[in-house]
Protein backbone atom coordinates (compact mmCIF):
# COMPACT_ATOMS: atom_id res chain seq x y z
CA UNK A 1 0.00 0.00 0.00
CA UNK A 2 0.92 3.54 -0.82
CA UNK A 3 0.84 6.06 1.26
CA UNK A 4 1.27 9.78 1.36
CA UNK A 5 0.82 12.96 3.92
CA UNK A 6 -1.27 15.83 3.86
CA UNK A 7 0.30 18.93 4.86
CA UNK A 8 -0.07 22.37 7.00
CA UNK A 9 2.13 25.13 5.69
CA UNK A 10 3.47 26.25 9.05
CA UNK A 11 4.70 29.82 7.51
CA UNK A 12 5.73 30.59 3.91
CA UNK A 13 2.40 30.48 1.96
CA UNK A 14 2.15 32.16 -1.16
CA UNK A 15 5.78 33.75 -0.56
CA UNK A 16 6.61 30.71 -1.51
CA UNK A 17 5.76 30.92 -5.16
CA UNK A 18 7.88 33.74 -5.59
CA UNK A 19 10.88 31.91 -4.14
CA UNK A 20 10.42 33.04 -0.41
CA UNK A 21 11.68 29.76 1.75
CA UNK A 22 8.37 28.11 3.20
CA UNK A 23 7.89 25.67 6.47
CA UNK A 24 5.53 22.65 5.93
CA UNK A 25 4.58 19.80 8.32
CA UNK A 26 3.32 16.62 7.10
CA UNK A 27 0.14 15.30 8.80
CA UNK A 28 -0.14 12.47 10.49
CA UNK A 29 -2.89 11.49 7.66
CA UNK A 30 -2.75 11.81 4.06
CA UNK A 31 -4.05 9.40 1.23
CA UNK A 32 -2.80 5.82 0.48
CA UNK A 33 -3.10 4.44 -2.95
CA UNK A 34 -2.77 1.04 -5.09
CA UNK A 35 -3.02 0.37 -9.08
CA UNK A 36 -3.08 -3.12 -10.57
CA UNK A 37 -2.53 -3.59 -14.22
CA UNK A 38 -5.79 -2.90 -16.36
CA UNK A 39 -6.42 -2.81 -20.15
CA UNK A 40 -8.09 1.29 -20.25
CA UNK A 41 -6.04 3.84 -17.59
CA UNK A 42 -8.32 4.89 -14.48
CA UNK A 43 -8.71 6.48 -11.17
CA UNK A 44 -10.56 5.98 -8.46
CA UNK A 45 -10.97 8.86 -5.69
CA UNK A 46 -13.46 7.90 -2.94
CA UNK A 47 -16.28 8.11 -4.99
CA UNK A 48 -14.96 10.33 -7.77
CA UNK A 49 -13.28 8.51 -10.81
CA UNK A 50 -11.90 9.38 -13.93
CA UNK A 51 -10.15 7.83 -16.98
CA UNK A 52 -7.26 9.29 -18.13
CA UNK A 53 -7.28 12.48 -20.71
CA UNK A 54 -11.36 12.08 -20.40
CA UNK A 55 -11.54 15.88 -20.49
CA UNK A 56 -12.46 16.25 -16.30
CA UNK A 57 -9.57 17.74 -14.06
CA UNK A 58 -9.16 14.26 -12.43
CA UNK A 59 -8.67 12.47 -16.03
CA UNK A 60 -6.10 15.09 -16.98
CA UNK A 61 -4.44 15.22 -14.15
CA UNK A 62 -4.20 11.31 -14.32
CA UNK A 63 -3.24 11.40 -17.87
CA UNK A 64 -0.50 13.91 -16.60
CA UNK A 65 0.82 12.05 -14.17
CA UNK A 66 1.20 8.60 -15.95
CA UNK A 67 2.82 10.45 -18.43
CA UNK A 68 6.04 11.65 -16.39
CA UNK A 69 6.12 8.24 -14.82
CA UNK A 70 5.85 7.30 -18.76
CA UNK A 71 3.41 4.12 -17.24
CA UNK A 72 0.82 1.90 -19.07
CA UNK A 73 -2.59 2.14 -18.12
CA UNK A 74 -3.43 0.80 -14.91
CA UNK A 75 -6.40 1.37 -12.79
CA UNK A 76 -5.14 3.06 -9.32
CA UNK A 77 -7.24 3.04 -6.15
CA UNK A 78 -6.97 6.07 -3.83
CA UNK A 79 -8.19 6.74 -0.24
CA UNK A 80 -7.98 10.50 1.62
CA UNK A 81 -7.97 10.72 4.90
CA UNK A 82 -8.12 14.58 5.37
CA UNK A 83 -10.58 17.07 3.85
CA UNK A 84 -10.33 17.86 -0.19
CA UNK A 85 -9.79 21.13 -1.59
CA UNK A 86 -9.39 23.26 2.44
CA UNK A 87 -5.18 23.99 2.17
CA UNK A 88 -3.92 20.55 3.45
CA UNK A 89 -2.68 19.78 0.67
CA UNK A 90 -5.73 16.88 -0.26
CA UNK A 91 -4.55 16.90 -4.18
CA UNK A 92 -0.91 16.88 -3.71
CA UNK A 93 -1.74 14.06 -1.10
CA UNK A 94 -3.49 11.87 -3.67
CA UNK A 95 -1.13 12.33 -6.53
CA UNK A 96 1.84 11.38 -4.17
CA UNK A 97 0.30 8.39 -3.07
CA UNK A 98 -1.06 7.22 -6.59
CA UNK A 99 2.32 7.88 -8.23
CA UNK A 100 4.22 5.89 -5.68
CA UNK A 101 1.47 3.25 -6.03
CA UNK A 102 2.29 3.21 -9.70
CA UNK A 103 5.62 3.37 -9.45
CA UNK A 104 5.69 0.37 -7.21
CA UNK A 105 3.27 -1.47 -9.26
CA UNK A 106 5.65 -1.70 -12.02
CA UNK A 107 8.51 -3.19 -9.66
CA UNK A 108 9.99 0.04 -8.53
CA UNK A 109 10.06 -0.78 -4.68
CA UNK A 110 11.26 1.99 -3.32
CA UNK A 111 10.59 5.06 -5.71
CA UNK A 112 13.05 8.11 -5.49
CA UNK A 113 11.61 11.02 -4.05
CA UNK A 114 12.33 13.22 -7.19
CA UNK A 115 10.37 10.17 -9.39
CA UNK A 116 7.33 11.06 -6.80
CA UNK A 117 7.14 14.50 -6.81
CA UNK A 118 7.86 14.87 -10.47
CA UNK A 119 4.76 13.08 -11.52
CA UNK A 120 3.35 14.69 -8.94
CA UNK A 121 3.62 17.95 -10.38
CA UNK A 122 2.75 17.12 -13.51
CA UNK A 123 -0.79 15.84 -11.65
CA UNK A 124 -0.50 19.17 -9.74
CA UNK A 125 0.38 21.75 -12.77
CA UNK A 126 -3.64 20.49 -14.24
CA UNK A 127 -5.15 21.73 -10.75
CA UNK A 128 -3.15 24.47 -9.48
CA UNK A 129 -1.67 25.92 -12.93
CA UNK A 130 1.89 27.43 -11.15
CA UNK A 131 2.29 25.42 -8.01
CA UNK A 132 5.85 26.23 -5.98
CA UNK A 133 6.00 22.47 -5.38
CA UNK A 134 5.71 22.98 -1.44
CA UNK A 135 2.46 20.57 -1.16
CA UNK A 136 4.12 17.59 -3.45
CA UNK A 137 7.29 18.01 -1.38
CA UNK A 138 6.06 18.25 2.03
CA UNK A 139 3.45 15.48 0.95
CA UNK A 140 5.71 13.07 -0.16
CA UNK A 141 8.61 13.48 2.15
CA UNK A 142 6.47 14.31 5.71
CA UNK A 143 7.79 15.31 8.84
CA UNK A 144 8.74 19.07 9.20
CA UNK A 145 10.75 20.62 6.15
CA UNK A 146 11.92 23.98 5.36
CA UNK A 147 11.03 24.45 1.08
CA UNK A 148 12.41 26.61 -1.83
CA UNK A 149 10.91 26.39 -5.08
CA UNK A 150 13.30 24.92 -7.36
CA UNK A 151 15.23 23.44 -5.18
CA UNK A 152 13.06 21.27 -2.74
CA UNK A 153 13.03 20.72 0.87
CA UNK A 154 15.65 20.28 3.89
CA UNK A 155 14.26 18.27 6.82
CA UNK A 156 14.02 20.46 10.19
CA UNK A 157 15.40 18.33 13.54
CA UNK A 158 12.93 19.72 15.47
CA UNK A 159 13.80 20.24 19.59
CA UNK A 160 10.15 19.28 20.40
CA UNK A 161 7.32 17.84 19.06
CA UNK A 162 4.61 20.51 17.40
CA UNK A 163 1.16 19.89 18.47
CA UNK A 164 -0.97 21.12 16.36
CA UNK A 165 -5.28 21.84 15.94
CA UNK A 166 -6.53 22.12 12.22
CA UNK A 167 -9.56 23.44 11.77
CA UNK A 168 -11.70 24.18 8.46
CA UNK A 169 -12.84 27.42 8.85
CA UNK A 170 -15.09 28.13 5.65
CA UNK A 171 -15.69 27.06 2.54
CA UNK A 172 -12.39 26.42 0.61
CA UNK A 173 -11.43 29.15 -2.10
CA UNK A 174 -9.75 27.87 -5.32
CA UNK A 175 -5.80 28.06 -4.88
CA UNK A 176 -5.43 28.67 -8.27
CA UNK A 177 -7.91 32.06 -7.65
CA UNK A 178 -5.51 32.73 -4.56
CA UNK A 179 -2.49 32.96 -6.25
CA UNK A 180 -3.61 34.82 -8.92
CA UNK A 181 -5.44 37.45 -7.03
CA UNK A 182 -2.08 38.16 -5.27
CA UNK A 183 -0.77 38.15 -8.44
CA UNK A 184 -2.40 41.24 -9.60
CA UNK A 185 -2.35 42.64 -6.45
CA UNK A 186 1.79 42.52 -7.22
CA UNK A 187 1.48 43.75 -10.50
CA UNK A 188 -0.65 47.23 -8.72
CA UNK A 189 1.39 47.62 -6.00
CA UNK A 190 4.95 45.93 -6.43
CA UNK A 191 6.77 47.42 -3.51
CA UNK A 192 3.27 46.82 -0.68
CA UNK A 193 3.89 43.48 -1.65
CA UNK A 194 7.36 42.97 -1.66
CA UNK A 195 7.68 44.60 1.73
CA UNK A 196 5.41 41.89 2.80
CA UNK A 197 7.13 38.92 1.34
CA UNK A 198 10.43 40.28 2.93
CA UNK A 199 8.99 40.20 6.50
CA UNK A 200 7.64 36.47 5.69
CA UNK A 201 11.02 35.65 5.03
CA UNK A 202 12.34 37.27 7.85
CA UNK A 203 9.41 35.30 9.96
CA UNK A 204 10.49 32.48 8.15
CA UNK A 205 13.91 32.32 9.36
CA UNK A 206 13.48 33.20 13.31
CA UNK A 207 10.69 30.46 13.33
CA UNK A 208 13.44 27.65 12.04
CA UNK A 209 15.50 29.44 14.77
CA UNK A 210 12.39 28.17 17.11
CA UNK A 211 11.69 25.07 15.80
CA UNK A 212 15.69 23.99 16.59
CA UNK A 213 15.73 25.57 19.75
CA UNK A 214 11.91 24.33 20.75
CA UNK A 215 10.75 27.99 21.74
CA UNK A 216 7.39 27.26 21.00
CA UNK A 217 6.02 30.22 22.49
CA UNK A 218 8.18 32.39 20.11
CA UNK A 219 6.94 29.92 17.00
CA UNK A 220 3.35 30.78 17.75
CA UNK A 221 4.20 34.91 17.86
CA UNK A 222 5.63 34.45 14.44
CA UNK A 223 2.69 32.59 13.24
CA UNK A 224 0.27 34.89 14.64
CA UNK A 225 2.44 37.60 12.66
CA UNK A 226 2.09 36.16 9.70
CA UNK A 227 -1.14 35.99 9.85
CA UNK A 228 -1.23 39.59 10.14
CA UNK A 229 1.24 40.08 6.88
CA UNK A 230 -1.22 37.14 4.93
CA UNK A 231 -4.16 39.56 6.07
CA UNK A 232 -2.66 42.69 4.86
CA UNK A 233 -2.53 40.47 1.12
CA UNK A 234 -6.32 40.40 1.31
CA UNK A 235 -5.73 36.39 2.00
CA UNK A 236 -7.61 35.77 5.17
CA UNK A 237 -11.34 36.35 5.89
CA UNK A 238 -13.84 37.11 8.86
CA UNK A 239 -14.09 33.47 9.12
CA UNK A 240 -10.67 32.54 9.08
CA UNK A 241 -9.90 35.73 11.71
CA UNK A 242 -12.83 34.48 14.05
CA UNK A 243 -11.27 30.95 14.04
CA UNK A 244 -7.64 32.10 15.20
CA UNK A 245 -9.02 34.39 17.49
CA UNK A 246 -11.26 31.41 19.38
CA UNK A 247 -7.91 29.26 18.77
CA UNK A 248 -5.79 31.80 21.14
CA UNK A 249 -8.27 32.80 23.77
CA UNK A 250 -8.94 28.84 23.91
CA UNK A 251 -4.99 29.29 24.74
CA UNK A 252 -3.21 28.33 21.42
CA UNK A 253 0.40 29.87 21.25
CA UNK A 254 -0.63 31.02 17.75
CA UNK A 255 -2.85 30.79 14.72
CA UNK A 256 -3.15 31.21 11.39
CA UNK A 257 -4.62 30.29 7.91
CA UNK A 258 -2.73 27.31 6.23
CA UNK A 259 -2.62 27.25 2.43
CA UNK A 260 -4.17 29.80 -0.28
CA UNK A 261 -6.53 31.06 2.19
CA UNK A 262 -9.86 32.90 1.38
CA UNK A 263 -11.50 29.98 3.53
CA UNK A 264 -10.57 26.55 4.49
CA UNK A 265 -8.00 25.52 7.04
CA UNK A 266 -6.22 27.10 10.29
CA UNK A 267 -3.46 25.93 11.77
CA UNK A 268 -2.92 26.59 15.57
CA UNK A 269 -0.25 25.62 17.67
CA UNK A 270 -0.56 24.42 21.18
CA UNK A 271 1.39 23.41 24.09
CA UNK A 272 1.11 20.22 24.10
CA UNK A 273 -2.81 19.78 24.70
CA UNK A 274 -4.90 20.56 22.08
CA UNK A 275 -7.95 19.61 23.54
CA UNK A 276 -8.95 22.98 24.43
CA UNK A 277 -8.57 24.63 21.01
CA UNK A 278 -10.40 22.10 19.42
CA UNK A 279 -13.04 21.84 22.04
CA UNK A 280 -13.68 26.08 21.57
CA UNK A 281 -13.69 25.52 17.62
CA UNK A 282 -16.24 22.25 17.76
CA UNK A 283 -18.50 24.50 20.03
CA UNK A 284 -18.56 27.08 17.15
CA UNK A 285 -19.83 24.02 15.07
CA UNK A 286 -16.02 23.73 13.09
CA UNK A 287 -14.47 20.46 11.70
CA UNK A 288 -11.37 20.17 13.04
CA UNK A 289 -8.65 17.64 14.31
CA UNK A 290 -5.11 17.32 15.95
CA UNK A 291 -1.43 16.63 14.81
CA UNK A 292 1.46 15.95 16.04
CA UNK A 293 4.84 16.56 14.15
CA UNK A 294 6.95 14.44 16.10
CA UNK A 295 10.72 15.78 17.30
CA UNK A 296 14.29 14.29 16.99
CA UNK A 297 13.41 12.53 14.20
CA UNK A 298 14.70 13.10 10.67
CA UNK A 299 12.01 11.08 9.21
CA UNK A 300 12.79 8.99 6.09
CA UNK A 301 10.07 9.31 3.63
CA UNK A 302 7.47 5.74 3.71
O1 LIG B 1 -4.07 25.56 -0.56
P1 LIG B 1 -2.98 24.62 -0.93
O2 LIG B 1 -2.87 23.44 -0.06
O3 LIG B 1 -3.05 24.27 -2.37
O4 LIG B 1 -1.59 25.41 -0.69
C1 LIG B 1 -1.24 26.44 -1.56
C2 LIG B 1 0.07 27.05 -1.16
C3 LIG B 1 0.38 28.31 -1.96
O5 LIG B 1 1.62 28.82 -1.45
C4 LIG B 1 -0.69 29.35 -1.76
C5 LIG B 1 0.52 28.04 -3.46
C6 LIG B 1 1.76 27.26 -3.84
O6 LIG B 1 1.78 26.75 -4.98
O7 LIG B 1 2.72 27.18 -3.06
Amino acid sequence: MAKSSGKAILLGEHAVVYGVPAIAAGLDRGATAVAMGAKEATIRVGERSGKANDGSELGRGFGALLAAIGAPPCAVQVDLQIPPGVGLGGSAAIAVAAARAVLEWQGDRVPALERVVDAAMAWERVFHGNPSGVDAWASAHGGCVKYVRGEGVKPLRLARDLSLAVGVAGPPASTRVMVEGLARLRDRKPEMVQKSFDGIESLVKNAILCLEAGDLVGLGKLLDLNQMLLAGLFLSTEEIERACAWAREAGALGAKLTGAGGGGCVVALTDGDPAPVLAAWRSHGLTCFESVVESGVERKPE
